[in-house]
């Protein structure tokens, strides 16, 4: 009987390009705080946030991701042909089956496995690991990325707590081979015991069962989500350095979750990042995209040339679960 045959070296891999998917349609602060009697200053203050993209008829889970896909392709050279793998990280697709990711890669025009992870907002992160060992081991050569979120479909406007805190789009990666390291240890995990700080307020079977129910949105404990991210999250983020052998002065970009520039802000200090290091606050005019705020944040900074390709960011994604991941990465 013959044995079975395995790789038995592992390569390295790295983010080769991405790109992003916003909205046509913004929501400025003025438009949300009439069912909450808030105010633009308020939200402001307590978030950071000035405004949000709303996904409107024709921006579904899967056009997003698709056109978010099409802009990490063309910048990594890499076709539909040579995908290995497409990973959708998103909890706003609105069919519980079939997820979005096989839709995704067909209408790219690929075959590759294709399947959709649910992590909420740690979904990209937990997905760019699922994608690193892919390609490391040898599964995958290319694998497309994507972090997309219709958060406004799922989000009461009534609630206090919420209505002003999500925004949609979509962000996408695609991670490749490469000679030297470019995904770092990913540290991660979960407290599922803590699940119901951020969750749908009602499952489907009970709507389903009970007409009555109001359609049933994703709410939040906010200020302990606040604060155990302020605590908990920044010693992950840490770790994620320590596990990369990378000092807080060899970064050249911070890109948390955007949950909260006053989190974001209370991280880098705590971090002890320096003076002048460049940190995502795209959470400004695009609100908290749960799966898609990382990568969506990450093609801002290239963009607009915030920070340079090549060099090497801190990366944390942290929500419902409640669950976390983060890696240093080089930037594509
Ligand atoms: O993406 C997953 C991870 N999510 C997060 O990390 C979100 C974490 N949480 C947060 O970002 C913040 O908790 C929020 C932005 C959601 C809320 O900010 P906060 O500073 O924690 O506000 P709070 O709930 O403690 O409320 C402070 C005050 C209260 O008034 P009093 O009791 O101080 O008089 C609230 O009644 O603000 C009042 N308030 C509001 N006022 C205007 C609460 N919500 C609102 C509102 N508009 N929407």
């Amino acid at each position: 009987m013959s044995a079975i045959t395995v790789p038995d070296t592992l390569r390295h891999a790295r983010i080769t390009g991405v790109g992003a998917y916003r909205p046509v349609a913004v929501v400025p602060n003025s438009e949300i705080i009439g069912p909450i009697d808030s105010s633009d200053q308020w939200i402001k203050e307590r978030s950071g946030i000035e405004s949000r993209h709303r996904a409107g008829e024709g921006e579904s889970v899967v056009e997003m991701s698709v056109q978010a896909a099409k802009g990490a392709m063309e910048q990594a050279g890499v076709g539909a042909e040579q995908l290995g793998g497409v990973i959708v990280a998103t909890v706003t697709h609105p069919y519980q089956t079939p997820g979005a990711a096989p839709e995704v890669a067909a209408r790219l025009g690929s075959g590759a496995a294709a399947f959709d992870i649910s992590a909420a907002c740690a979904g990209y992160c937990y997905a760019i690991s699922i994608a690193s060992d892919m390609v490391r081991v040898g599964t995958a050569d290319h694998v497309l990325v994507v972090g997309v979120e219709r958060m406004l479909d799922f989000t009461d406007p009534e609630d206090r707590g919420s209505a002003f805190i999500f925004g949609d789009g979509a962000g996408a990666v695609v991670v490749s081979p490469s000679n030297t390291p470019g995904i770092g240890p990913t540290v991660w995990g979960s407290d599922g015991d803590k699940r119901q700080l951020i969750a749908q307020r009602d499952s489907w079977n009970d709507l389903h069962t009970d007409r009555g129910l109001r359609w049933p949105a994703i709410v939040m404990e906010g200020p302990s989500v606040f604060r155990w991210a302020v605590w908990s999250m920044v010693k992950e983020a840490q770790r994620a350095l320590d596990a990369a052998g990378v000092r807080a002065e060899d970064l050249a970009a911070f890109i948390p979750h955007q949950a909260n520039v006053r989190i974001i802000d209370q991280m880098a200090k705590t971090l002890g990042l320096p003076e002048g290091l460049p940190v995502a606050r795209d959470i400004r005019t695009t609100a908290n995209t749960s799966a898609a705020s990382v990568p969506l944040a990450m093609e801002r900074m290239l963009r607009e040339g915030e920070v340079a390709s090549g060099g090497l960011a801190l990366q944390i994604g942290f929500g419902a679960g409640l669950v976390w991941a983060a890696q240093v990465v080089t930037l594509p």
